[in-house]
């Protein structure tokens, strides 16, 4: 019986895994420059966290948690996001108790969300994020988004568009909230199951509404806007300017709620303009300010702001702007043209990778020409030659695979010119990839 991998869920091998491995290493290395420092959270929490954090209202906690009973009877869930565990983190490490705040921590690891998979939509999927607690500043939220947005500058993703928009404050929400229930009040019962029961439980969220037919209604829907308290105006608007200081033009965007609960104030997303041959993916990323979460979950009144990126999406539309290729190979194939020379490799290996070198070796005997069949197949830059008449000269034969050129160098030598050598194809490279 052949066992399929779960719906929804994907392998990553090869250059796809170390496309992957490229997106993240851009990641981590733009969080560092920010000087965010590394969190690491269980995949598992209560369910009643992200109740609580992500909130009921939200179709993550409705409908797509992952949620079951472990063998002690309690109700644990998968994380579909990372934002609630690191708050949980912090309360539970009471790493708020600091005189040095904001905390600043960034993160990466897998979610999972019951979603019908389709193009950049899938069940277990990874993300990166950071969050910036205890810095109640439109600073704050504006350098957050500029690290989200060198994030895609430096993946080459171009066409970006930032969305942005102010959930306002406590008392601007709850005027748009009465604001919408009483317009919807007179178009709900023509509108899907879903939004019935938003209007009940939180209105706000009926704007999620994808369904094509409440479009229209939505549509026309008061706008939040309208709403906003002078402060949270004033807010979104240093926001907005302070990322213009540094030419990052965002795009103000009414419509712009988010799907989780615990927003208030200035909230974001980050997309690309469609582009031919490329699926619509949706947000590659998106982020918020949230001021009583912390608080929510048992900890200090400390507001905080952060975001997070989708790495297949981003993976996805990087894997299309790259022009590097992650078939990643040895630096050296190592050749051993007889079994007692083969054995003698074993340690010659050592030596080399001992120094740096990318190395893999063959175990068997076999033919020249089969050995270096292989070298090109596993993308190696150099075979090292091996044979009888080496041994007895006390020397290696060197074959660039790429331009075939041939060497002989003393093994007295050999680390050395060996390092030259791939410093140089390296430089070769480099210059190549520049256009
Ligand atoms: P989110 O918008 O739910 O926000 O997810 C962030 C990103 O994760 C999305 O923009 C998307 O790229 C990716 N994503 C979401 N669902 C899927 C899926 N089913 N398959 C593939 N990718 C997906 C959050 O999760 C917040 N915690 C962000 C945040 C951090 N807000 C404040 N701090």
């Amino acid at each position: 019986m052949e066992i399929y991998p779960v719906k929804g869920t994907h392998d990553l091998y090869d250059e796809e895994a170390n496309l992957y491995r490229s997106v993240e290493a851009h990641c981590i290395f733009l969080a560092n420059l920010f000087n965010y420092q590394e969190i690491r959270t269980p995949i598992i929490e209560h369910t009643n966290l992200f109740v609580r954090g992500v909130g009921e209202s939200s179709d993550i906690v409705n409908k797509e948690m992952y949620t079951f009973f472990d063998k002690g009877d309690r109700s644990i869930t998968l994380r579909p996001e990372l934002t609630a565990g690191i708050m949980r983190s912090i309360v539970t490490n009471k790493l708020y108790a600091t005189n040095d705040l904001p905390l600043k921590y960034y993160y990466l690891g897998p979610c999972f969300r019951y979603e019908r998979p389709q193009a950049g939509r899938y069940r277990q999927f990874s993300q990166f994020g950071v969050e910036a607690i205890g810095a109640p500043t439109y600073l704050q939220d504006a350098e957050v988004i500029s690290l989200g947005y060198r994030i895609l500058y430096m993946l080459g993703i171009q066409n970006v568009k930032v969305y942005i928009n102010s959930l306002g404050d406590e008392e601007s929400r709850k005027n748009y909230r009465e604001a919408l229930k009483k317009y919807f009040a007179k178009h709900i019962d023509k509108m899907c199951a879903d939004c019935k029961r938003r209007y009940e439980v939180n209105p706000l969220r009926i704007l999620d509404c994808k369904v094509e037919e409440d479009q229209q209604i939505i549509k026309n829907a008061p706008k939040m806007s309208d709403y906003l308290s002078t402060e949270a105006k004033m807010y979104l608007n240093n926001v907005v300017s302070l990322l213009k200081e540094i030419d990052i033009e965002v795009i103000q965007d009414d419509n712009l709620v988010r799907g989780l609960d615990y927003y208030t104030g200035v909230v974001f997303e980050y997309h690309v303009d469609k582009v031919e041959g490329l699926d619509n993916v949706g947000a590659l990323g998106g982020g918020g300010h949230y001021a009583n979460l912390l608080k929510e979950i048992g900890g200090p009144d400390l507001e905080g702001v952060g975001l997070a990126f989708g790495i297949e999406r981003l993976a996805y539309v990087y894997s299309h702007t790259t022009k590097e290729s992650f078939k990643y190979g040895p630096d050296l194939y190592v050749m051993g043209m007889s079994q007692e020379i083969i054995d003698k490799n074993f340690s010659l290996c050592e030596l080399l990778r001992s120094n740096g070198f990318v190395v893999e070796t063959n175990y068997e005997v076999r033919s020249m020409k089969s050995l270096l069949k292989t070298a090109v197949r596993k993308n190696a830059k150099f075979a090292l030659i091996i044979g009888e008449d080496e041994v007895l000269k006390g020397q290696v034969t060197v074959k660039n695979l790429k331009s075939q050129e041939q060497t002989s160098i003393k093994l007295d030598d050999m680390v050395r010119v060996l390092t030259t050598m791939i410093n140089e194809y390296r430089a070769d490279e480099a210059q190549e990839g520049e256009f």
